[in-house]
């Protein structure tokens, strides 16, 4: 399976690389994430050159990382700059060290071409830093392909029949979309007036009747969904007092087969409630885990039936742009490495 090399993927919250080292696969290939004593997040192949042994169980000295096997220690470039009992070190003595980039809270990492890793292709996630948003968060690992969770971030339309209990109303499948994309992006939006809130919206807005509602989701490749959404009440106060909120949904494939997706739900109100930012995080979590009971069995069918085409509907015509993009994105790369 190929994946997209050249675009920066979350390796993971910021506050998860500590000085403890942590194992995790990205793009189907072995990482050691670590913060060295100094503070800077690092990110090496998880493989030690001398008789590679995971580096992730060794330990952080300073601003190197010591191989738990035998002792080989490496600085944060990938270099080995000591080899115990022995005064030389061999030139291949050496690990890859991927480009990672602390921002917007998140670790990106770039698998691809390190001279290409130009942090400015970071995406945008301002909400994550700014001081009149807060948000909740989250990670959930799915069994799956990453394009089968793309499909799921896109489709809104599934909200109604799979999460009542929190996002969904019967509006949602019922409205239609307006889909508009360009080279590097798709964008759904819906909007829904006069219609009842979800449950989350309810408890989280404090809204007592109808309301206007949107959502606009927005696709940017390799595999970012974000969606701004919110709503305001319906009738004479419309406009006057709503609640703003971005979905921000970073996917992340492990495997060809399973699916980091990084989640983070911000908002404009309530910023100093931590009973709503546990409140929000729980609600995401249920809503999430209902989603991947559907898809991982939905990829076990996918599996097992190659020969099998899915049905798209009109609803879909954003997923089938997404795929397009990754697609010809794919096609690119392919031919960019042909003539390399
Ligand atoms: S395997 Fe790492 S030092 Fe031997
Ligand atoms: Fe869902």
């Amino acid at each position: 399976m190929n994946f997209l090399a050249n675009f920066w993927y979350a390796a993971g919250w910021a506050s998860e690389i500590t000085k403890k080292p942590l194992a995790r696969r990205v793009l189907d290939r072995p990482v050691a994430l670590f913060r060295t004593e100094g503070g800077k997040a690092v990110a090496l192949d998880d493989c030690c050159p001398h008789r590679m042994v995971p580096l992730s169980h060794g330990t952080v000295e300073g601003e190197s990382l010591r191989c738990g096997y035998h002792g080989l220690r490496f600085d944060c470039a990938g270099k080995c700059v000591e080899v115990p009992g022995q005064a030389s070190i061999p030139p291949r003595a050496k690990v890859h060290a991927y480009p990672l980039v602390e921002r917007w809270k998140f670790a990106w990492i770039w698998m691809g071409e390190p001279a290409a890793a130009d942090p400015d292709l970071i995406p945008e996630l301002p909400w994550l830093d700014a001081a009149d948003w807060a948000y909740s968060h989250g990670c959930i690992i799915y069994a799956c392909n990453y394009a089968l969770l793309l499909d799921n971030l896109i489709d809104l339309s599934h909200t109604t029949f799979v999460h009542q209990r929190t996002i969904g109303t019967d509006d949602v499948a019922k409205t239609p979309v307006r889909t508009t994309s360009d080279a590097g992006r798709v964008l759904v939006e819906r909007v829904m007036d006069d219609t009842e809130p979800s449950n989350l919206y309810r408890k989280a807005g404090d809204f007592t009747g109808r309301v206007n509602r949107w959502q606009r989701i927005e696709f940017t490749p390799p595999a970012s969904v974000i969606i701004d959404a919110g709503a305001v009440p319906a009738g004479p106060d419309a406009g006057k007092r709503g609640i703003n909120t971005r979905v921000i949904n970073i996917i992340t494939p492990e495997t060809p087969q399973s699916t980091f997706h990084f989640w983070a739900f911000a908002r404009n109100f309530k910023l100093d409630d931590a009973s709503m930012t546990q409140y929000i995080a729980e609600a995401i979590m249920l809503t999430f885990n209902e989603d991947k009971r559907l898809i991982d069995d939905q990829q076990r069918n996918v599996d097992a039936r190659p020969e099998q085409r899915m049905l798209d509907n009109t609803a879909d015509y954003g997923v089938v742009l997404a795929r397009r993009i990754v697609e010809r994105l794919l096609r690119e790369q392919e031919e960019t490495r042909a003539h390399a």
